[in-house]
């Protein structure tokens, strides 16, 4: 089953919570960097209030303890999902799920950042592979060191499946339904693409955020996951 999460990236609670309200279809919904930076942590509050999971996408990147400390903080709010940046390392990742244990709350570790191509992870990086080499390992490592599933492009889904075997999750953005407009995502798969191609769960923002029916998008998204 891959299931949909719908990206809140808006800059008030209001707007936020008519989402929220309105996509009945949609049991998870991802509160980013946007959103959690104007609103704080009540926005949690008020989509679990909804009867709504929350994925709580802030891609924690510090010391070990300082990120189990927040890992902490986030399981305490109750969200679902949480994400870390695996370049922090095999003792940070291991930190925060150390935090998170005996809690409902998992953890998403993300690669590259699907903005740096191959050039970039080469001379701004000053990693020695490519971007797609660089996930794959990040990947494992990540799920080795105690993450509970990778967020990653579309397109790398069988590479990292094969990276961190059949019981990580794979959580992938970059989707894109056949009659939404691409936006910036360069290289989308549509949401059934996704689910064949193995993803748990596929995040979707402006698509339905944008659709002048938003419910209706939300359940045409579901209908192609569920092929
Ligand atoms: O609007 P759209 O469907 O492109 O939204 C995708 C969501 O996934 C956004 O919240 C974006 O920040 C996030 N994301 C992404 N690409 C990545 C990682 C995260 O688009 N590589």
């Amino acid at each position: 089953m891959t299931y949909l999460i719908v990206a809140l990236d808006v800059d008030t609670r209001e707007s936020a919570m008519f989402m929220v309200r309105k996509i009945e279809a949609c049991p998870c919904f991802k509160v980013g960097l946007q959103l959690f930076t104007r609103c704080g942590p009540d926005i949690v509050d008020v989509i679990r209030a909804a009867g709504k999971q929350v994925f709580l996408d802030l891609k924690f990147h510090d010391i070990p303890n300082t990120v189990a400390q927040a890992a902490r903080a986030a399981a305490d709010l109750g969200v679902d999902f949480i994400t870390l940046h695996a370049a922090g390392g095999r003792k940070m990742i291991a930190a925060a799920r150390e935090a998170v244990e005996r809690t409902k709350t998992r953890l998403l570790a993300v690669t590259v950042l699907t903005s740096l191509d191959d050039a970039a992870v080469r001379s701004e990086i000053g990693l020695n592979e490519s971007a797609e080499d660089a996930a794959a390992r990040y990947a494992s490592m990540a799920v080795e060191a105690g993450a509970h599933g990778i967020v990653c492009s579309p397109k790398e889904i069988s590479r990292i499946r094969q990276a961190v075997g059949e019981d990580a999750l794979i959580v992938v953005p970059g989707v894109r339904p056949i009659w939404a407009a691409q936006d910036d995502q360069a290289r989308t798969l549509t949401p059934r693409e996704a689910a064949v191609a193995g993803a748990d769960y596929v995040v979707v923002g402006r698509p339905i955020l944008r659709h002048k029916d938003p419910a209706l998008a939300a359940r045409q998204v579901v209908e192609d996951l569920m092929g």
